[in-house]
């Protein structure tokens, strides 16, 4: 391992973490908020919902940033973030989704975040929709798979656009959006159970979605053409489990499963193999020529999650088992996995960063990575800290992977470190699978003070954002 002492990474380049609203805010039922699809999931978005908003959802509080915001906030600046991504939650601001008119007391909450990342220099990444879909929506119109969608997601967007177009220059419209083909209730606020979705609503409400995003995005650059909007995708290399052709064509189909999305938001329209796929499995949508207008208001920048990546087969008999995140997909034999079975793989992230520049030559975002792990408290001095070098050594590598891809001649905008302060897992809605360089003291039972700690990788990301990557092992 060695160093060098000239920065690898542009001056441009925005360096910082990201969250969203439901795992963070918690006060859930604070300032009129509404609740959302997330307040029924509390054993994580993966799992059948419940009835009810349940007590020991560890979402309810969070971390309880509602309150903290400030203190946390001065901990990222401590950092010398220069971007912080969050989610506004579309429920704080239309609690139901559906009304005339906004809840003032949401947008003041948003407002006071907004004050204190200017005090700072902390450019916003804002995400309008980060699997938090007002519940309402879910119950009374079946989520996505309904049209009228468009216009409560419109009628936000533009409420908070107006509202905050001088001072957030950059959104994205739907968080990981191909994710809805595997947790439609989570992604797509599709009430009926997944057993018994049929593919034509499933992909109605796709459409539904894609649309939306463009509209948003040509009304973004009507209210002001200085704004910058992305998509959000899941990003996550396939890699065929052997040289055998009939996995390279499986790899190629489950390419184009997780790629349409963002093909149709960077291009505008529906590429042939998505119409064959269609034609293929008798899925016939609603699409009508406004639609296809509307589609043609396609994104200024690509972001994307990158955790891992995966193999696929054609013989069923790999696929048994699976690995344990949102995809699926089949266990790659020369990787070793996070407790929680995501396989850890930083080239991965140089292949889907090169992959994802040839195919759309868009600016990239790298939006969400991470690792998920268990953290131990330990005294250091008056105080106390988490000597975490798993995290560095997994953060380290694939931010050298990236500074691959930039020698590579790929165009990155920058990189928000998943969970850059400990929040409830999307997955499992633990508090134990922490991502963050700050400690946040609140266990999977709900005890704990929710005292911040700073760990060890604190210290270690303030020095790589101020040396701009010099400071890397490599
Ligand atoms: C992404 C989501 O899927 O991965 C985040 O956008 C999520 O909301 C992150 O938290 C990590 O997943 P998990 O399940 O470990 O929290």
């Amino acid at each position: 391992m060695s160093q060098s002492t000239s920065p690898l990474f542009p001056q441009t380049f925005l360096w910082g973490g990201a969250t969203a609203a439901n795992q963070i805010e918690g006060a859930y039922q604070d300032g009129g908020k509404g609740l959302s699809i997330q307040d029924v999931t509390p054993r994580g978005i993966m799992s059948d919902r419940v009835e009810k908003p349940t007590p020991d959802n560890l979402k309810n509080i969070g971390i309880d940033f509602y309150h903290r915001y400030a203190e946390d906030i001065a901990l990222f600046a401590e950092m010398g973030f220069t971007v912080f991504r969050f989610s506004m939650a579309w429920s704080r601001i239309f609690p139901n989704g559906d009304e005339e008119t906004p809840n003032e007391e949401g947008l003041a909450f948003y407002d006071r975040v907004l004050d204190e990342l200017e005090k700072y220099g902390i450019e916003p990444l804002v995400t309008l929709s980060h699997y938090e879909t007002p519940l309402h929506l879910a119950e009374q119109y079946n989520g996505w798979v309904n049209r009228d969608m468009i216009g409560f997601f419109e009628r936000y967007a533009r409420t908070v656009l107006e509202r905050y177009h001088t001072r957030v220059k950059h959104w994205l419209t739907f968080n990981e959006i191909n994710s809805v083909l595997h947790i439609p209730f989570g992604s797509g606020a599709i009430n009926t159970p997944t057993a018994d979705l049929e593919p034509n609503d499933l992909y109605q409400a796709i459409h539904h979605e894609l649309v939306a995003s463009a509209r948003v995005t040509r009304l973004a650059h009507e209210i002001n053409p200085a704004l910058k909007v992305g998509c959000m995708v899941i990003a996550m290399p396939i890699y065929p489990l052997t040289p055998h052709p009939d996995d390279a064509i499986k790899v190629m189909n489950a390419d184009h499963a997780n790629l349409m999305f963002s093909d149709v938001h960077v291009r505008g329209y529906y590429p042939g193999y998505a119409q064959r796929f269609f034609r293929d499995n008798n899925i016939t949508m609603t699409i009508t020529d406004q639609d296809r207008e509307d589609l043609k208001n396609t994104v200024d920048f690509v972001s994307f999650s990158y955790y891992m990546s995966i193999c696929d087969s054609a013989d069923p008999r790999a696929r048994q088992g699976g690995a344990g995140n949102i995809m699926g997909g089949v266990p790659n034999p020369t990787l070793q996995a996070s407790e929680w079975g995501w396989q850890i793989d930083p080239q991965g992230l140089r292949v889907v960063l090169n992959q994802f520049w040839d195919r759309w030559q868009k600016p990239l975002f790298i939006v969400e990575n991470g690792l998920g792990a268990r953290d131990e408290l330990t005294p250091d001095g008056d105080t106390f800290t988490v000597h975490d070098d798993y995290r560095i050594d997994y953060l380290n590598d694939h931010l050298v992977q990236v500074a691959q891809a930039l020698d590579d001649g790929v165009d990155i905008m920058g990189y928000t470190a998943w969970g850059c302060i400990d929040l409830v897992s999307a997955s499992t809605a633990q508090m134990s699978k922490r991502y963050g360089f700050i400690y946040v003291d609140r266990n999977d039972d709900g005890s704990g003070t929710l005292k911040r700690y700073r760990k060890k990788s604190f210290h270690w990301y303030a020095d790589v954002i101020r040396t701009r990557g010099a400071s890397l092992s490599r």
